[in-house]
This record gives structure tokens, C-alpha cells and sequence, in this order.
């Protein structure tokens, strides 16, 4: 019996007069040279569906992508400023970051709308010191992972003891003269001992300090921004307003290159600061590394070391302890003073932006020694006594930073006037000097502030 081959189409035989048996061929199928899989997809219109979901996401994207991003299309906002006429600080030397940042750099540390903002892993070196602790608090705060480099040698443990068992914190016990490897997306390097006891009066000290401040300096730096390089971190370098010396211009603008005395006492930090800028920008030229250049001028707050010789702990101390305030020279050599929290956020906001700087992070209000002497007479002890000293050797006659490039550029400029920081300064000191006990009776025993 011949087969039967029935036809289970529900309209007319496909072979026009066939009859059972006849043979029938399937119909050709559209798209039959594309595999098996891609005509299913075809047929289901998924590619619409997968088009349609990449649109969505990209206008998404564009729409939420924050504005001062240094991406590709920042470098051209970045290159308007440079070429732009118009613009007062085109006369600045300040670079514009050239390599494309990772989108995890936020500018200002803003995050776009509905986005939660990733925690970034910061290495601050010297964290455990005075402007660092208060760096790392800061960073912490915002939702970053620290990791803390310090040897302790002018920080304190107590700085930063508050954030142990944090397990974004973490501290190492390390000399930064050493090379060290780590992962993370940022290096803030602070490690330095910045206070002039440790480079001044003691002859014997200053070889030793020699020592310690060109090898922080020179090899300390040269292997963060080695780490820097390697891991592909962003770099930024704390220097000071020293860099300027005993200045000729008056205020201290980035562009002024500086008085300093290459063979005084003073040197090893100048000069150490300086060579350590120079790497800085040798290494944004040539390993094209992201950096970032600070000037610090003078800072006070709480954690400042009790005896490090800088004139607002002297001073503070000094009233504390009924000790005569020392006046070096005829004080009327001027400084300006900034509150630590100012600096922690011109530092933030300069890693977070676009510019490589240098920039100078001070306050601008100026006082001379005896002005800075009666304030800390009127905060801790009206009878607090003045006594001159002689002068140290190449001490600058004059210092006040010239912000107009950071405010500018970075939108910073500082908050907290000396009257009031001083006080939050005193209050901690008071604790360190005398104890937790003993601060009532501290306060209570004629001084006011
Ligand atoms: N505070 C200011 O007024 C001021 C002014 C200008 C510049 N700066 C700069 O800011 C940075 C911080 O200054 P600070 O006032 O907090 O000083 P600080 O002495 O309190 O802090 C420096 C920290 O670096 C650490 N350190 C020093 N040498 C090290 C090394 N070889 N390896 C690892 N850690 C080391 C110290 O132990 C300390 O914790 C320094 O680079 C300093 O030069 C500060």
C-alpha cells in the first residue's frame, strides 16, 4: 500500500491538483541562511526590543552624567579655558588635567541625581598626623575606604584611634622612604614632618633632620608617585607656602617662583618641597600621571602637636601653661592663619576637580605676630605675658597667599576666621595639656575662651 502523506495545512493541497502521495515541499523560509537561533530571535522581534533597551539606557546615561566630569567633553571645557582671552586667570600656569579620568572621579564631589556615589579606596600618607587625621575623617565620613601609611613620626595614633575597628580604616605602620604596595583609586601624600622644631635650633638634629626631610621628600615621593604610576591612582602632594621663601611679592601668587635660601637652616624643608613639586610635574609630563599640587600656608586646629614649634600651638600652649608668649624677632612679620576643616575641604575639592595647580590653600586674612599674640591673650588669658626672642635666620618678613586662582578654579575659599577657630583649638588643647580631670578646673581658673 502506497503511504499516505496527509496534508494537515488547513487551506487548499500546496500542489494544485496533487494527490495523496504527491510529493510536497515545505515551504522556504525567510531569513533560512541565518542560523537557527538568529531567526528565532528575528521572528520574536527581540533585536527591536534589545535596541530599543540600549536607546533607553543611553539617554539615561546622558541625561544623569554629571556636567564637570572630566571626561573627553571636559577636555574641551577644560581647553576653552585655556585659549580663552577673556578669562582673568588665563594668565595662570595652572594645567588642566590631559589624561581622561575615570568616571568614578565626581568634580566637587558631586554625584549625579538617583546615583548612589561608589566609595573610592584613598591612601593618605601621614594620615595619622595633624591635617591628615582630619583628612581621613573627612574621607571616611563620605564613604571612602583609608588606608592610613604613617611611621609615627611627628602623628599619633590617638588621632586616628577613633576609627579603629572600622573596617573601611585601616592603618600601616610604615616609612614612606620604603616602597610599599597597594590598591587604590587615589593617594593623598602628606607624610612629611612639617614642624620647624624638627629641621631648626638643634645643630645636631638638623643633620638628622636633613636626612629625614630630603629622603621624605625626595625618596618618600618618588616612591608614591611610583605607586601612583604603577597602580593607576590619582596623586596629590601637600607642599607649603615655604616654597616662596622669604617672598619679594606680596601676597604670594602660584606664578611667583619664590626667594628661598638654598644653604640656610631652614633649606632641607624649602628645598624638600620644592624638589618634591618638581617630581610631581615631572611625573605629570612625563609618566603622564594624574596630580594634584597643594601650597599649604599656615593651618591650626585641634591634633596640632602640643610642641611643634609652630606659632599657634606656642602661643596656645604657652597661655595654657601661664608661660610668657615667645615673640621671635619684633613680631611684627605677618602669617595668615587658616582653620584645618578650610584646608581638609580646598584639599578634597582640588583631588576632586580638574586642575593640576599648584594652588595655594590659606586663609588671606594677615596678622602680624603680636595681632596673632592678642588674640590668643583675649581666647585663653588677658595677663598672658610677651617675650622677644632673637630672630631665627631666613624667617619670611611677610606671608599671605594670593586665592583668587582657587576660588576660581576650585570654588574654595575659607570659612572659619581666627577668632573663632582659635577656640575649638584651645578646648583640645586643654584636654591634651592638662587632662579630662583637670579641664573644668582649667577653665574655671580665670581664663576665658
Ligand atoms: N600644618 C601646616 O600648617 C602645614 C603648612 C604647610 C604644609 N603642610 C604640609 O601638610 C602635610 C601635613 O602636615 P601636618 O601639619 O599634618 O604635619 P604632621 O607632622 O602633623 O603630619 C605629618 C605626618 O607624616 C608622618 N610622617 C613623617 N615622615 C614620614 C615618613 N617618612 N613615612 C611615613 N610617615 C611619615 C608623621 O608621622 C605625621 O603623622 C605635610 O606634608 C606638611 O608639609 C602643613
Amino acid at each position: 500500500m502506497a503511504s499516505e502523506l496527509t496534508y494537515r495545512g488547513g487551506g487548499a493541497s500546496p500542489v494544485a491538483g496533487a494527490g495523496p502521495g504527491a510529493y510536497s515541499p515545505k515551504p522556504s523560509k525567510p531569513l533560512a541562511w541565518l542560523p537557527r537561533a538568529a531567526r528565532y530571535a528575528v521572528a520574536e522581534h527581540r533585536p527591536v526590543f534589545a535596541l530599543a533597551g540600549m536607546l533607553f539606557a543611553a539617554a539615561v546615561f546622558s541625561i544623569a552624567s554629571p556636567s564637570g566630569s572630566s571626561s573627553p567633553a571636559t577636555g574641551a571645557a577644560v581647553s576653552s579655558y585655556t585659549t580663552n582671552s577673556h578669562n582673568p586667570l588665563a594668565r595662570y600656569s595652572v594645567e588642566p588635567a590631559h589624561r581622561d579620568v575615570p568616571a568614578r572621579h565626581f568634580v566637587g564631589g558631586k554625584v549625579p541625581l538617583g546615583l548612589k556615589r561608589k566609595g573610592l579606596r584613598v591612601l593618605v600618607t601621614g594620615g595619622a598626623g595633624f591635617v591628615g587625621s582630619h583628612l581621613v575623617d573627612r574621607l571616611l565620613e563620605r564613604g571612602d575606604s583609608v588606608i592610613v601609611v604613617d611611621n609615627l613620626f611627628t602623628g599619633r595614633k590617638d588621632n586616628v584611634v577613633h576609627h579603629f575597628g572600622n573596617p573601611n580604616f585601616e592603618m600601616i605602620r610604615h616609612d614612606v622612604v620604603e616602597p610599599i604596595l597597594l590598591e587604590v583609586d587615589q593617594i593623598y601624600h602628606l607624610a612629611c614632618p612639617a614642624s620647624p622644631v624638627h629641621y631648626k635650633y638643634n645643630p645636631i638634629k638638623t643633620i638628622i633632620s636633613f636626612f629625614f626631610f630630603l629622603m621624605t621628600n625626595v625618596v618618600g615621593t618618588l616612591n608614591m608617585l611610583g605607586l601612583a604610576k604603577r597602580i593607576n591612582a590619582r596623586f596629590l602632594i601637600t607642599s607649603t607656602s615655604e616654597v616662596y621663601g622669604d617672598p619679594l611679592q606680596h601676597p604670594q601668587v602660584e606664578t611667583y617662583w619664590g626667594n628661598v635660601n638654598p644653604i640656610g637652616v631652614r633649606s632641607c624643608y624649602d628645598e624638600g618641597k620644592r624638589t618634591a613639586e618638581t617630581l610631581t610635574m615631572d611625573y605629570h609630563r612625563g609618566a603622564n600621571l594624574e596630580v594634584r599640587i597643594a601650597r599649604i600656608f599656615n593651618t591650626y586646629g585641634p591634633r596640632m602637636c602640643i610642641d611643634d614649634g609652630r606659632v599657634v600651638s606656642n602661643f596656645v600652649a604657652q597661655a595654657l601653661r601661664k608661660e610668657p608668649l615667645t615673640v621671635y624677632g619684633d613680631g611684627k612679620q605677618t602669617r595668615s592663619f587658616q582653620y584645618v576643616s578650610d584646608l581638609v575641604e580646598g584639599l578634597m575639592r582640588l583631588m576632586e576637580g580638574e586642575h593640576v595647580g599648584p594652588f595655594n590653600l590659606g586663609n588671606p586674612g594677615e596678622f602680624t605676630m603680636l595681632e596673632l599674640a592678642k588674640v590668643v591673650q583675649d581666647t585663653i588669658d588677658p595677663n598672658a605675658k610677651i617675650e622677644f626672642r632673637e630672630n631665627t635666620q631666613d624667617d619670611p618678613h611677610k606671608r599671605k597667599p594670593d586665592i583668587t586662582r582657587a576660588k576660581e578654579l576650585l570654588g574654595w575659599e575659607p570659612k572659619i576666621p581666627l577668632r573663632e577657630g582659635l577656640p575649638l583649638m584651645v578646648t583640645d588643647f586643654r584636654k591634651r595639656i592638662f587632662g579630662d580631670q583637670d579641664v573644668a578646673a582649667a577653665t574655671t581658673g580665670g581664663q576665658q575662651g
